[in-house]
């Protein structure tokens, strides 16, 4: 098995940051990981799980052992009355996935197109849009145990998913005792796509198509269109314009939290969550404070959706993870003094 020593991390994050990894393992398959795990010096190496690094920030060279999940192939398990089963290797790139369960003529993921990073990640921050998550078509998932060498297949519950996060986010220490972060790697993902398809159309950008059909019901294509205009819309293109999506997750609060908020800034986008609770966004609230098309350094406020920190520098140039981190930390500050809610950062720092 391979280890590729001194490997430029840049096209494999994309913020478009500029860090190496000292060590680089490419995943192809489960006995690639086996062969790895077999090396002497396989116990005592940290290691760093590498998907699509699209949900990353690398604040310098990584020592790790980077494991780089190439792990391909995509299939349909059963087709049932009710649905139909698909899997994926951790590896496929997630939006080509939707796109081909939607060729293949298996809809149900076309609200979370265009969604960057691959299979693998998707499960490890419960990704989700346009009124979908992950948690909602998901199966079960294959694994391997880094400890132990075992395989190990876990369903929804096990993976605890919440909001952008389960399982995979949480150390092995951490008080969910059922931690797996650094201490397992996602080789295979499958699905459950219920027949007969049902359009998730709850959005209100997506109502807002719907009304302009007049009665008609839209296909499952018709819904990919729609999300991928309207993300083209308003997030970048990472292969254009660096950037890690929504940098900081959408936080809650309690209702009299929230009637503190709107008693002193009445437009506050807020939505009542199933358990009382309340959501806001934190991208309004960023935007109020003034940060939209702001730029620190070489990061910046991307002037269409200010939940989304971007990459201003050249390729040549880009920015820094600290650059990064130091504009989040900005923002978090001046959201904290007028609204007094605490941001939390989506991505990973490494
Ligand atoms: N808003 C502003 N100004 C801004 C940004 C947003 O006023 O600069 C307002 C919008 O007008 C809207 C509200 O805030 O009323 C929410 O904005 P939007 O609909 O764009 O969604 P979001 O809450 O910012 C979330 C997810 C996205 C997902 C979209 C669509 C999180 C952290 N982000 O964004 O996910 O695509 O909803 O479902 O939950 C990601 O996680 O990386 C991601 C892109």
């Amino acid at each position: 098995m391979l280890v590729e020593k001194q490997v430029s991390l840049q096209p494999y994050n994309s913020f478009g940051i500029s860090a190496r990894a000292q060590k680089l393992a490419r995943i192809t398959s489960e006995d690639d990981l086996l062969a790895l795990m077999a090396q002497p010096d396989w116990t005592v190496t940290p290691r760093l799980i590498l998907g699509g690094g699209s949900n990353m920030v690398l604040t310098g060279d990584v020592k790790a052992l980077v494991l780089k999940m190439e792990i391909k192939g995509r299939r349909l398990l059963d087709a049932q009355e009710k649905g139909w089963l698909v899997e994926a290797g951790a590896g496929e790139v997630w939006h080509d996935f939707v796109a081909w369960t939607l060729a293949q003529g298996w809809p149900g993921l076309e609200n979370m197109a265009l969604i960057p990073g691959t299979v693998g990640a998707a499960p490890v921050q419960n990704i989700g849009a346009y009124g979908v998550e992950l948690q909602d078509r998901f199966h079960s998932l294959d694994g391997i145990d880094l400890e132990t060498g075992r395989s190990f297949s876990l369903d929804a519950a096990q993976c605890g998913f919440g909001y952008r996060d389960s399982v995979f986010k949480h150390a092995p220490d951490d008080s969910r005792s059922l931690g797996m972060a650094g201490r397992a790697v996602i080789t295979r993902v499958r699905f459950w796509l219920p027949r007969p398809w049902k359009p998730e159309l709850g959005y209100l950008e997506l109502e807002r198509k719907v009304a302009e059909l007049a009665g008609a019901v839209p296909s499952p294509q018709q819904v990919f269109d729609w999300v991928c205009e309207i993300r083209r819309s308003k997030l970048p293109d990472p292969a254009v314009i660096g950037n890690a999506g929504s940098f900081f997750k959408n936080p809650t609060v309690t209702p009299e939290q929230c009637a503190d908020i709107i008693a002193r800034d009445p437009k506050v986008v807020h939505y009542p969550l199933p358990d009382g609770s309340v959501k806001l966004a934190a991208g309004w609230m960023i935007d109020a404070c003034g940060w939209k098309g702001k730029t620190m350094g070489h990061a910046g406020v991307y002037e269409k959706q200010a939940l989304v920190l971007i990459n201003k520098g050249t390729a040549e140039h880009p920015c820094t993870g600290g650059e990064v981190m130091t504009l989040a930390k900005a923002i978090q500050t001046s959201v904290y003094e007028r609204f007094g809610i605490r941001l939390e950062p989506e991505p990973v720092v490494v």
